[in-house]
């Protein structure tokens, strides 16, 4: 047990100090060998330190047990959350302490089971449109295809289907907004800023973009009323406690943070998930076989979901080895402990969970592709935290429950369907930014399986 065991010491090991700045640097650009690679020299709780800023990276499920659940009072969200909040305010992703508490107590009944349900069908019935629109031995990117749908699902979840040329618009805002973020990071992202920059006009303006699109959705929603959907639902929302609702702000902050965390990491799942299946024709057929037997050759529907039990697996451990949301941190509000260590107040602590869903500690024969792992009876032996593709504690995602059944749905309908290859030229590779991308897209070619409805 990596917690208990070690004995009381001041600093654990790591590079140098004068060499930690390699590994800190190379992170810039690839944010996984680099902590890889120092989990592998120096064990499960390294030190780097760039000037006065002390980097922790974790690497055992003991450790974020700890940071993410029983020390979470000591932990605020880690230094890359500054650059995110520039352009999602004070939404459920950035918030802190008791005010976080307050918006995720007024926004969880939107993700009830009942709720989920009925965006269920709306997720069927954009994966059937889109089914329509592929044509049998055609190439496409599967990147952009997934992408573009589940933009689709989150647009009509969130805010009705009418807009989805808005939700568009919004998603063009965010590709000139994201890439700034190394820019925008401690030391210099301050200066950076400031400077007079056409990339500094550019994120401005596309901020500007962003609140006009979403205070005018806000406006229209207040004088349609409830639509059924997210944002009429933010709109309602009082807490429990002094009966206030959100002011406009707020919910154009929620919003907009719901809309970036909603598509793009269960984009990245299925296209894995479309990549995975094409290297491994044996999982392949026991999926198409449990499609075959689900359906019997109708149309899926929303109800499908509790019966789709192995692509479920498929999902849960393609997430184990491609996980969208690959690395995350939290900063150190106080001194405490970990693993005997002194982790003083402002350390920025760092976990990858593609290095360590990858460890053949938690997960024997890690680089295999192996839905099986998945079965209760062998999943519930494993450790509760070696798993955390959706983070733990109280930041634990609050749409897992919308992502797993948009996942496994849109997998279900276009599966029934089609099968797709992945392109003999193409090399797959890792493109690791904020989400886990693949390099150059997911190229493939698309079959129609024979005897599809
Ligand atoms: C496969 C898909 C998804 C993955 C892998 C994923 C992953 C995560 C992770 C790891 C966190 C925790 C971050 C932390 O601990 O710092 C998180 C938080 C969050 N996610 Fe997701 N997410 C997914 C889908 C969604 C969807 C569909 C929504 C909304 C419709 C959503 C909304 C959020 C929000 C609002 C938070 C912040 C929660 C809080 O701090 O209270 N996510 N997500």
């Amino acid at each position: 047990m990596a917690v208990a065991s070690a004995a009381w010491k001041k600093d654990p090991p790591g590079p140098h100090i004068l060499v930690s700045w390699k590994p800190l640097y190379e992170s810039r650009r690839d944010h996984i060998t680099p902590i890889a690679r120092v989990i592998q020299e120096y064990g499960d709780i390294t030190l780097c330190r760039l000037g006065h800023v002390r980097f922790y990276f974790l690497n055992h499920p003991d450790y974020f047990q700890e940071i993410l659940v029983n020390k979470h009072k000591f932990m605020r969200k880690d230094v890359y959350f500054n650059f995110l909040s520039l352009v999602l305010g004070n939404g459920l992703l950035t918030s802190e302490g008791d005010f976080h508490l307050r918006q995720r107590r007024m926004i969880q009944p939107a993700f009830h089971r009942e709720r989920i349900r009925g965006y269920g069908e709306s997720m069927v019935r954009c994966a059937l449109a889109l089914r329509e629109t592929w044509r049998d031995g055609q190439d496409l990117n599967m990147a952009t295809e997934m992408m573009g749908l589940t933009l689709a699902i989150v647009g009509k979840a969130l805010f009705n289907s009418d807009v989805a040329v808005e939700a568009r618009k919004v998603q063009q805002a965010l590709e000139i907004i994201l890439p700034m973020d190394m820019r925008y990071l401690p030391p210099l992202g301050w200066l950076m800023r400031r400077l007079p920059l056409p990339s500094n006009y550019r994120f401005k303006q596309a901020v500007r973009e962003l609140d006009e699109i979403l205070f005018r959705m806000i406006e229209e929603h207040r004088r349609s009323g409830d639509q059924g959907d997210l944002l009429s639902m933010l709109l309602e929302a009082q807490d429990e406690e002094d009966g206030a609702g959100m002011t406009d702000r707020q919910i154009r902050d929620e919003a907009l943070t719901l809309f970036l965390a909603g598509h793009e990491s269960t984009a990245l799942a299925i296209t894995w998930t479309w990549y995975l299946l094409s290297q491994h024709p044996e999982v392949e057929a026991k999926f198409h076989q449990e499609l075959d037997e689900v359906f019997q050759g109708r149309e899926p529907t929303a109800d499908d979901y509790a019966r789709l039990t192995y692509t479920r697996w498929v999902l849960a451990e393609s997430m184990r080895l491609y996980p969208p949301v690959y690395i995350n941190g939290r900063e150190a509000l106080e001194d405490t402990t970990l693993g005997g260590y002194t982790i003083p107040k402002g350390a920025q602590i760092i976990y990858s969970s593609y290095v360590t869903q990858r460890d053949p500690r938690f997960f024997p024969h890690p680089e295999r592709f192996d839905p099986e792992r998945w079965r209760p009876e062998i999943a519930e032996k494993r450790h509760k935290f070696a798993y955390i593709p959706f983070g733990a504690g109280r930041r634990l995602c609050i749409g897992e429950p919308f992502a797993w059944m948009e996942g496994v749905l849109v997998l279900a309908t276009l599966g029934q369907r089609w099968q797709a290859r992945l392109d003999p030229a193409h090399s797959v590779g890792l493109d690791p930014r904020i989400t886990l991308r693949p390099r150059n897209g997911m190229p493939m070619s698309l079959h129609r399986r024979p005897g599809a409805p």
